[in-house]
Parts: C-alpha cells; sequence; structure tokens
C-alpha cells in the first residue's frame, strides 16, 4: 500500500480527483468506482471544478457505486442514488445510463446483486475503485467478517453503522437495517484502490488497517494484499501510525 498523508480533507480531496482525472484522461472510457458519505465530498466538489474550469470530461466514463439502504427509493434523500446525483453527476457530463447504483428497491435482491456484478464484468470491470472507511473498519459496507471473498449481495448493517449513519437521518430509528454492498471480493478485482479517511474519529481503525494484521475483523486491513491501494489520509487520520512517515505531503 502507497500511504500518502496530507494537511487537511481539502488536500486530500484535491489529490483523489487528481488520481482519478488522470485515469479519465488516460482512459476517457474508464470505469469509475465510487462511494458515499462524507469523505469523498471534498473530491467530488474539485471533480466539478475540473469538469467546469478544465474541460474534464465524463462523456465516456461510466460508474459503479459501492453500495445501496434496501428499503429506499432512488429519490428518497437519504439514498445513495440521490447523494450521487445531488452530489456529482448532476454537475458532470456522464451520461446517466452509465451510472450504476445498487437497486434498494429491487423485488428479487439476489438477482438484482447478481445482475449488479455481471454489469461490472461486462464494462471490462472497474478502473479506479475510490473507498471511504468505516470506524469499525469496513469498506462499502463489508462489516466485520465479512468473507473475503464476498461478491454484491446484502449486508445487516451493525449497531455502530446505524449509529454512525444516523447523522444523515431524521432519528436513528430511520436508519435501515439493510444494505446491499459490493463484496470484498468485488472490490478487490478494482484494477486500483484509493481509500479516503480524515479526521480523528478515524485515527484508530486507520492504524488498524496499516499496521494490524490482515483480518475479516478489520475488513479494510485486505488492501494490504492488494497490488495497487493508495490510502491518503490527513493528519488527524494519520496521528495513530507508528510505522509509516508522518510528514504532510507537499
Ligand atoms: C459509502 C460506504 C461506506 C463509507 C464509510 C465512511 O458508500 O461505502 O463504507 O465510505 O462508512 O463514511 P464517511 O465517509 O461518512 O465517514
Amino acid at each position: 500500500m502507497e500511504i500518502v498523508v496530507f494537511r487537511d480533507p481539502g488536500e486530500v480531496g484535491q489529490h483523489a480527483a487528481q488520481m482519478f482525472a488522470r485515469q479519465i484522461r488516460s482512459n476517457p472510457k474508464s470505469v469509475l468506482g465510487l462511494a458515499t458519505g462524507a469523505t469523498p465530498l471534498p473530491m467530488y466538489r474539485e471533480l466539478i471544478r475540473m469538469h467546469r474550469a478544465e474541460g474534464l470530461d465524463f462523456s465516456e466514463a461510466s460508474s459503479f457505486n459501492l453500495d445501496e439502504y434496501i428499503g429506499l427509493a432512488p429519490d428518497h434523500p437519504q439514498s445513495f442514488r440521490h447523494f450521487m446525483q445531488t452530489e456529482l453527476f448532476d454537475h458532470l457530463n456522464i451520461r446517466p445510463e452509465r451510472t450504476h447504483v445498487p437497486d434498494g428497491l429491487a423485488v428479487d435482491v439476489e438477482v438484482a446483486c447478481a445482475a449488479y456484478e455481471a454489469a461490472i464484468a461486462a464494462a471490462g470491470g472497474i478502473d479506479i475503485q475510490v473507498l471511504g472507511l468505516g470506524a469499525n473498519g469496513h469498506i462499502g459496507f463489508n462489516e466485520p467478517h465479512s468473507d473475503f471473498d464476498s461478491r454484491t449481495r446484502v449486508q445487516p448493517l451493525t449497531e455502530r453503522t446505524i449509529l454512525d449513519n444516523a447523522r444523515f437521518f431524521a432519528s436513528v430509528g430511520e436508519v435501515p437495517r439493510r444494505a446491499i454492498t459490493m463484496g470484498i471480493g468485488t472490490i478487490m478485482e478494482s484494477r486500483a484502490c484509493l481509500l479516503l479517511a480524515t479526521g480523528s474519529a478515524k485515527a484508530e481503525v486507520v492504524a488498524r488497517m496499516i499496521e494490524g494484521p490482515v483480518s475479516e475483523e478489520c475488513p479494510a486491513s485486505i488492501l494490504q494484499r492488494h497490488t495497487n491501494a493508495t490510502i491518503l489520509l490527513d493528519e488527524l487520520a494519520a496521528a495513530q501510525l507508528s510505522g509509516v512517515s508522518r510528514e504532510p505531503a507537499s
């Protein structure tokens, strides 16, 4: 894993956006793996700026999101589809039919999960996947003890994740208890993985992910075995690392 530490979340977002921009410029038909949550927002703002100011062109790109809550309609304000529309897609020239988010209302969820996997494969696989990091070590919604070989599937959310995500809902009771998530096996097949973590609340789990054993107790630790994984941190998230340089990148 390559680990780079920046001063603040804004710099993390800028660097992440530059990595995505390089990928898109080198192959306009790139397949982008996307995440929701607070962490990638500075990156998405920078991609929007690059599109407007520098003409970064998404017209031939496609995208696959990591996950979606079960039971929320695409236009529900807390659905991940709605998040992606308002925070990114509506501000780029990516073609709507080339953006993919798991269907939280699928009647036959198993069929929908298999179809999602098939769509990723048909697109040629994911070129670069951005990941956030759950306080319990999850990537996507692969909670602790998820199988490292897992594929897109239904995942019950842990109490910790429900509480962490309650900040986006009116009350904790409104947080869905299950989600569809790409599996860890699916994520690990991405040709490049880019994990972002910012803020002191992530410091402990960042240290476990990077310096702890590769263990299903901390799903993100599997990235130690990815051949092209980059971890972008701000100083607060890097604060509990002992074995890597914490000098901020220039
Ligand atoms: C979101 C996702 C999650 C989040 C993680 C961190 O699509 O897959 O793994 O990346 O829960 O969320 P934030 O960034 O809000 O701290």
